[in-house]
């Protein structure tokens, strides 16, 4: 179970303090949400921020790039220090190139779904990716709510992951909070990508402990009802 906090809902005004916190807090990933302005309506930050946080944690930073035009960021994310990038489906043909650019800057492969399109576009890749990252809110913004209808896709995607003995991560990634977070990793989630609930916490150690607590109830749960 993987615990990945989102920089984005951070003090953008401590940044090296705040990846500091996040280092000390127990979580396994650092989510780096990518904003270009087009891609979605909201811009964030780039690739000199992440380079001047890289030297504050060993933590895997999971970059998430709502960007229309990935194939310009590659190289400096990589450069940056990213460990994996996550492209969107939405890019249509664009994805097995920048899936194997990103392969070849020797970084793991993250495929992104917005709430609107349906799974089946990204069974194609399912070989090919190390993590698959389904939105659970209209990505651009943090703070929002949690939208139940992306659920089904939860379980697709580890049915899939079962049937096919593939390995990829099945990330949430919007409006996670301590109860969807149960709800997700039921439906079969192993990476839980949350922002205003972490982040806001003064005690962002204690949140991210309770986190991976209820979401390895709802695996044991499962394991023991012999549901998978
Ligand atoms: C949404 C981003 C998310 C966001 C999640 O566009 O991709 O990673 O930071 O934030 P919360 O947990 O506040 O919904
Ligand atoms: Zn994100």
């Amino acid at each position: 179970m993987i615990i990945a906090p989102s920089l984005l809902a951070a003090d953008f005004g401590r940044l090296a303090k705040e990846t500091e916190r996040v280092n000390r807090s127990g979580a396994d990933w650092l989510h780096l949400d990518i904003m270009d302005g087009h891609f979605v309506p909201n811009i964030s930050f780039g690739p000199a921020v992440v380079q001047r946080i890289r030297p504050l944690t060993r933590l895997f930073f999971d970059v998430h790039l709502m960007c229309s035009k990935p194939e310009i960021l590659l190289e400096p994310f990589a450069k940056a220090g990213a460990n994996q990038m996550n492209i969107h489906v939405e890019l249509g043909d664009h994805v097995t190139p920048l899936m194997w650019k990103i392969k070849s800057l020797g970084k793991k492969v993250g495929l992104a779904i917005n709430p609107p399109t349906a799974i089946s576009a990204v069974e194609p890749y399912l070989k090919e990716i190390d993590s698959l990252l389904i939105m659970t809110v209209h990505p651009g913004f943090g703070g929002q709510s949690f939208i139940y209808e992306t659920l089904p896709k939860v379980q697709q995607a580890r049915e899939w992951r079962d049937h096919r003995h593939l390995h990829y991560h099945i990330g949430v990634d919007g409006g996670v909070d301590f109860k969807t977070a149960a709800d997700c990793a039921h439906a079969g989630a192993d990476a839980f990508i949350s922002g205003t609930t972490l982040f806001h916490k003064r005690n962002l150690a204690a949140a991210v402990k309770r986190m991976r607590k209820i979401v390895e109830e709802q695996q044991t749960v499962l394991t023991t009802d012999g549901l998978r």
